[in-house]
C-alpha cells in the first residue's frame, strides 16, 4: 500500500511517498522532497508570504515526488495531508491541493496531526518502541508519552516554542535564516566561552521561554550586539567573533548561553517524564531536535539513567512529507478516512486529541 503525504504547516512545503509492504515488513521511503521559504535576515516568515510560496511550489513538489518514486497517481492508495496544528494560510494552501488531488485521482483523504506525524516518523526511523518523546520545533515544545490509545502531553511550553525563542534571537542578532536560524545559532554557540546568567524557567512539568528571550534580547541591545548595521552573512559574523574572542561578551557567548539554558530546561522536564512513566528511551523529534548540543545533553541524562536517546537527521527531523504519509498510513490501515466535507485544517489541534487506534 502506498501513501502520499503533504506537509505545509510552516515554512516548508514537503511531499513524501511511503510504501507499506502487505507482508508487514519494514516500510520503504520512495520519495522525500521539500522546498523551504526563507525570510530575509532580521525577519520571520509571515503566513501570507509563506502561503504564496506553498501555492507556487506544491504542484511541482507533487510531480517531483511521483517522479522520484517512479509512480503514477493510480498507484497511490491514500492522500495524507497536515490538518494542523500550524499557520492557517500555509496549512490551507496545502489542504486545498490535497482536496484537488483527491477529486482528480479519486483517492481517499486522510487528515493528519502534525505532531503525531513527527512521533510516528521518529519511531519508524529509529526503531524506538515506546520512548518518551520530546517534540521541539519553531511552533511546538511538548514532552509526550504514549498511554492507552493517546499520545499524552506530560509537559509543554506555557508561551512560545523553544525554536521560536531561538529564531527570534537570531533575528535580534541579524543572523541569516538560511539554512535555518537555529543551525546558525548552533555554529556561533560552538565559539562561545562565557556563560552569562539568564532566567531558568521550569514550572512543574512545563517551561516558559518568553522571559528568557526578553532577557537575552535586552542583554544583546545593551552590549550593542543587535541592529541593522550588523553583518548579514555567517562568514563575517564568525570572523568578527574570532577577533572579539575572550575580550568581551560576544554574540557567540550569548548564543552559547541561550542554548545551554533552554536545553537544560528541556532535559529537566524530559527526565522527570521518563522517571514518571519508567521509560529508558527518549526520542527527540522536530526541527530543534537536529541540534547536536541538545542531543548531547539529552544523551548524558539518558545514559545516567541507564537509557539511551534516539534522534533523526535533518531529512526526517525537520518537517517533511514522509512523516505525514507514515502517520496517515497507520490511521488508514485501521479504516480511518477524512470525508471531503471534513477535510478542513485547523491552527489548533492538540497531540492528545488523536485516537491512536494503531497502537496497543
Ligand atoms: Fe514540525
Amino acid at each position: 500500500m502506498i501513501a502520499i503525504g503533504m506537509e505545509g504547516s510552516a515554512n516548508k512545503v514537503a511531499i513524501g511517498i511511503i510504501r507499506h509492504p502487505t507482508d508487514g515488513s519494514t516500510p520503504q521511503v520512495l520519495a522525500n522532497v521539500r522546498h523551504t521559504y526563507n525570510a530575509p535576515p532580521g525577519e520571520g516568515f509571515l503566513p501570507k508570504d509563506t502561503a504564496i510560496h506553498h501555492r507556487a511550489w506544491v504542484v511541482k513538489m507533487v510531480k517531483a515526488a511521483l517522479q522520484e518514486a517512479c509512480l503514477s497517481p493510480q498507484d497511490v492508495d491514500c492522500i495524507c495531508f497536515t490538518k494542523g496544528p500550524g499557520m492557517g494560510a500555509p496549512l490551507q494552501s496545502v489542504a486545498v491541493a490535497a482536496r484537488m488531488m483527491s477529486l482528480l485521482w479519486r483517492k481517499p483523504l486522510v487528515g493528519v496531526n502534525h505532531c503525531v506525524g513527527h512521533i510516528e516518523m521518529g519511531r519508524l526511523i529509529t526503531g524506538a518502541e515506546n520512548p518518551v518523546v520530546l517534540y521541539v520545533s519553531g511552533g511546538n515544545t511538548q514532552v509526550i508519552a504514549y498511554s492507552n490509545k493517546r499520545y499524552r502531553i506530560f509537559g509543554e511550553t506555557l508561551d512560545i516554542a523553544v525554536g521560536n525563542c531561538l529564531d527570534r534571537f537570531a533575528r535580534t542578532l541579524r543572523i541569516p535564516n538560511d539554512p535555518f536560524p537555529g543551525y546558525n545559532i548552533e555554529q556561533l554557540a560552538k565559539k562561545g566561552t562565557q556563560l552569562v546568567d539568564l532566567p531558568y524557567v521550569v514550572k512543574g512539568m512545563d517551561c516558559s521561554f518568553s522571559g528568557v528571550l526578553a532577557a537575552i534580547d535586552a542583554l544583546a541591545v545593551s552590549l550593542g550586539l543587535s541592529g541593522e548595521e550588523q553583518a548579514q552573512n555567517m562568514d563575517a559574523l564568525v570572523a568578527q567573533e574570532n577577533r572579539d574572542l575572550g575580550t568581551k561578551v560576544t554574540r557567540a557567548d550569548l548564543c552559547f548561553s541561550l542554548q545551554e539554558t533552554v536545553y537544560a530546561m528541556l532535559v529537566e522536564i524530559t527526565e522527570r517524564a521518563m522517571a514518571h512513566v519508567g521509560a529508558k528511551q527518549v526520542l527527540v523529534v522536530g526541527g530543534v531536535g537536529s541540534n547536536e548540543r541538545l542531543q548531547e545533553m539529552m544523551g548524558i541524562m539518558a545514559r545516567d539513567r541507564g537509557g539511551s536517546v534516539f534522534a533523526t537527521d535533518e531529512r526526517y527531523c525537520i518537517d517533511n512529507g514522509i512523516m505525514i504519509a507514515q502517520a496517515g498510513m497507520m490511521a488508514y490501515k485501521t479504516g480511518f478516512r477524512t470525508p471531503l466535507k471534513e477535510s478542513t485544517c485547523t491552527q489548533r489541534f492538540r497531540t492528545d486529541e488523536v485516537f491512536v487506534d494503531w497502537r496497543d
